[in-house]
């Protein structure tokens, strides 16, 4: 019997895009679509991508109308998913693609986002050590932010082979649609267009409490993390330079070790041949992540590169990996790691 699935936010960036996923999985029923300011409008006038859903009329964002679906997915702006989510009843599996129940320290919450701190739901990266564990059976999702899904990858394989010093210098560039499809003046054409600029530098971008607290799980220790984004004049795609100063005794040869030992047996994430280096472009529209790393023996560090894109693994890919293994399903049921190129 089909997976019946529901999405809220259905109008935005994460939801059209889980949809365009879901619209290729074979074990899913797509059911109810929500919005908010696009409630009554037809998917076709806002995503007209998603030929076969054009018809379909957007409802309100409310409990009643999310009911009687196995799965719903919740691309909503954070703060709004928890009264969603509790009305929704503990054998649907909700799938937040929000910030809301990522982060385990209440006072990084309150600190970042300055609204009561709504819980911690199972952490859907399954690349991580345990989290495919706590994935299985769970009715409940928290989808990594897009910055923290490329850093994690790029840089966990270090910490879990104990082979980088508690302290990662990242400096990320992410396409404009990472920004949602609200209008804002810094995302017009003509703003973008040719031009590249940093943001939340100085340590104040949201994600940075979830990169720490990935890496330090996996360290066994407090990870520090300086974490400078940039906006490319790109829709999508993330390309994440991360260096760590590398533990006594390091060679060229025991890192890659490492990322081999991580990687080898991963459907989505690829260590690049040697030489070879990430870039978007070879991820647009698939749930492949690139990585590739170098050690830089003259300062003593190594450099991890990742390339993801932001709406497929960066968040709805991710979400529907996730998915997958809460469900007993293979984990790569409807994701693809081709891409479109150029
Ligand atoms: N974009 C990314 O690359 C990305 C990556 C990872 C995670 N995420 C997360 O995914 C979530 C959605 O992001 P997005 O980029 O899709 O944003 P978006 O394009 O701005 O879409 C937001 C969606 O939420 C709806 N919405 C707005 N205000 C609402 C409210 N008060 N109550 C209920 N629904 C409301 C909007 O409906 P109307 O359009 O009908 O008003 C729209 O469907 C965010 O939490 C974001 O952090 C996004």
């Amino acid at each position: 019997m089909a997976v019946r699935a529901a999405v809220a936010g259905a109008s935005g960036y994460a939801g059209g895009e889980v949809l365009r996923l879901l619209l290729a999985h074979p074990e899913v029923e797509i059911g109810t679509l929500t919005g908010n300011s696009n409630a009554g409008q037809r998917l076709g006038a806002l995503q007209p991508h998603l030929l076969p859903l054009a018809d379909r009329v957007l409802a309100e964002t409310t409990p009643e109308a999310l009911a009687g679906h196995d799965v719903v997915f919740l691309a909503l702006p954070h703060g709004q998913s928890a009264a969603v989510a509790e009305r929704l009843g503990p054998d649907v599996l909700v799938v937040d693609m929000g910030a809301d129940f990522r982060l385990k320290d209440p006072a990084d919450w309150e600190r970042f986002y300055g609204s009561p701190h709504a819980g911690t739901w199972p952490y859907g990266l399954p690349e991580l050590p345990g989290a495919r564990a706590a994935l299985e059976g769970s009715k409940r999702i928290a989808v990594p932010g897009c910055y923290p899904t490329a850093v994690s990858l790029a840089l966990y394989p270090a910490y879990a082979a104990q082979i980088a010093e508690p302290e990662a210098v990242i400096v990320a560039a992410s396409g404009t649609s990472g920004a949602g499809k609200a209008p804002k003046a810094h995302l017009l054409g003509s703003e973008v267009m040719g031009s590249m600029s940093p943001y939340g530098v100085g340590g104040g971008h949201r994600h940075t409490p979830e990169m720490i607290q990935n890496l330090g799980a996996v360290a066994g220790e407090r990870v520090a993390v300086s974490f400078t984004p940039t906006l490319a004049p790109m829709p999508r795609g993330i390309l994440a330079t991360c260096s760590a100063k590398a533990a006594a005794g390091v060679t060229a040869e025991s890192v890659r070790a490492a990322y081999q030992k991580a990687y080898a047996d991963e459907p989505f994430v690829h260590l690049l041949p040697e030489g070879q280096w990430p870039a978007t472009a070879s991820v647009h529209g698939s749930n492949a992540v690139q990585v590739q790393v170098a050690y830089d023996e003259a300062v003593g560090r190594i450099i991890a590169i990742s390339a993801i894109d932001n709406l497929t693994k960066g968040t709805a890919g991710g979400a529907v990996q996730s998915m997958n293994i809460a469900l007993g399903l293979d984990e790569s049921t409807g994701l693809t790691t081709i891409g479109v190129a150029p």
